[in-house]
């Protein structure tokens, strides 16, 4: 009996699908660029041994699984997976699919997509989140592709994939990039999340003088209200979690200089693409920015030292106000995204199910929670709503909250601790619900300089204003 799918590259993430793909009972083959890495994990496999076949060529790799055959690439993103995908072709009949579950820019899935077209073969773009856990016991699946391929895919996909009160968190999401382009957003609003609750537990931190594992208490007890969540949940556990070595809580000995592979500045630089404001990703990427020029920021308290933070007068008030204060950001941020997905399923023609999107990372994904259910049934009321913010439900939400992000956005401020994403998100909202905002200056400057013209709110047809430089003559 044939396999039902292979999967090339084996590392952490790459072995951990594969044993989730044979313990739901689906025929694996598998291949490695150095075999040796191939047998041994065969070799530690134990009981799930017989549903996976290793290969040691790519002949027998392809071979071994049942045409037109899945196989999906998990290798580091970028340019390794262009050459393995040349190494890989020669060996392909027409309606195969190859399949790259890697952190893909979706311009790079469009593109192997494109390329593919002429050769019969086919290609997915897959965005497979949550981690390590998720990849071996069920993972979120975003997949982008041909119906058709989807087709073939769709029940090993649907095992494997995490379950949230029974239903699958895998969907197709539409052609081409669109499977890679909702996983980008997906981690744009892991981003905007993290740096959120990073920026209160600063607050905590360094405004209310709490402790590492006290500050943990906090995240544990809001992580049975409305803002429970895998994140928040980790949190806790993060905090509370002591150092071996010197017995401090962990956080207190990592150094404050955060990575990041692109995800984040990806989903940033489409959102400006297409014009759609994102300000909390981009501040939680301008976050990560600055934490990394940690000499500069070392030399600059040097020279201008810290304010020094007042004691919020009544803490359990205060307290409930963060709480309150991340749930409204929170909400920002989701937006944001969803602004940002919406424009792309325009603009590349996807027609993304947002309802799907939302209901496929109730589990499995890093950004997992309630939350996502209730922006699940949003949706699902009305799934071409322009903003995430106007429905019923969230809009009643931001109104029990925003008042709390005020607050606390101001105790931040008039204390120099930075929230710069739940700032942010205040000002966006801030933005959004004003009908008269002030780009009226912003455009008769653009008038007085540049002749660019304005619209007036009383639609007579005049464009342009008696500045005096000899410009009202085109009026
Ligand atoms: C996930 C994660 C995962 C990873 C990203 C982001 O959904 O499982 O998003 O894909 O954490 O690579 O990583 P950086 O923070 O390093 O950019």
């Amino acid at each position: 009996e044939q396999a039902e799918i292979g999967l090339i590259g084996l590392g952490v993430m790459g072995s951990n699908l594969s044993l989730n793909i044979a313990e739901k009972g689906n025929k694996i083959a598998v291949f490695n660029r150095t075999a040796e890495v191939t047998r041994k994990f065969h070799a530690e496999a134990g009981a799930l041994q017989n549903q996976i076949v290793p290969c040691e060529t790519l002949e027998e790799f392809v071979a071994a699984i049942r045409p037109p055959r899945p196989i999906i690439i998990m290798i580091k993103a970028g340019d390794p997976v262009d050459q393995q995908m040349e190494h890989l072709k020669p060996y392909l009949s027409a309606g195969d699919i190859m399949i790259d579950a890697g952190n893909a820019n979706f311009r790079d899935t469009m593109r192997r997509f494109d390329n593919l077209k002429d050769s019969g073969l086919t290609f997915i773009g897959m965005g497979v989140s949550g981690g390590e856990e998720g990849a071996r016991h069920g993972p979120s699946i975003m997949v982008g592709g041909t119906e058709e391929s989807w087709k073939r895919v769709e029940k090993v996909l649907t095992s494997i994939s995490a379950k949230f009160n029974g239903e699958p968190c895998v969907a197709w999401l539409g052609e081409n990039g669109a499977g890679h382009f909702v996983k980008t957003i997906h981690n744009g609003i892991e981003y905007a999340d993290m740096q959120m609750i990073a920026e209160i537990y600063g607050i905590l931190r360094d405004g209310l003088g709490m402790s590492a594992s006290e500050i943990g208490n906090v995240f544990g007890r809001w992580n049975t209200g409305r803002l429970n969540s895998y994140l928040i949940e980790i949190s806790e556990k993060v905090l509370k979690a002591n150092d071996p070595i010197t017995g401090k809580p962990m956080v207190d000995v990592i150094v404050d200089r955060a990575g990041q592979k692109g995800t984040g500045k990806w989903s940033v630089i489409e959102a400006q693409n297409m014009g759609v404001a994102a300000t909390a990703i981009e501040a939680a990427v301008a976050g990560r920015i600055l934490s990394s020029q940690r000499e500069e920021r070392v030399a600059a308290e040097r020279i201008f030292g810290l304010p020094k933070a007042e004691r919020p007068k009544d803490g359990m008030a205060f307290l409930a106000d963060l709480e309150n204060a991340l749930l409204a950001a929170k909400i920002g941020a989701y937006a944001q995204g969803f602004a940002v997905m919406a424009a792309a399923s325009a603009e590349y023609n996807w027609n993304l199910p947002m309802p799907t999107i939302a209901r496929i990372w109730r589990a499995g994904c890093i950004i997992r929670s309630q939350f996502l259910d209730e922006i699940t049934s949003a949706f699902t009321k009305d799934p071409h709503v322009a903003n995430l913010i106007v429905t019923p439900a969230f809009s009643k939400m931001v109104k029990e909250t925003d008042g709390a992000l005020r607050r606390v956005v101001s105790y931040a401020a008039l204390s120099g601790l930075p929230v710069p994403a739940l700032s942010s998100a205040l000002s966006y909202f801030d933005a959004y619900r004003r009908s008269r905002g002030t780009a009226n200056l912003t455009q008769a400057q653009r008038d007085f300089f540049g002749a660019h013209g304005f619209d007036r709110l009383d639609g007579v047809d005049k464009h342009h204003g008696p500045w005096g430089s000899g410009l009202e003559e085109f009026a």
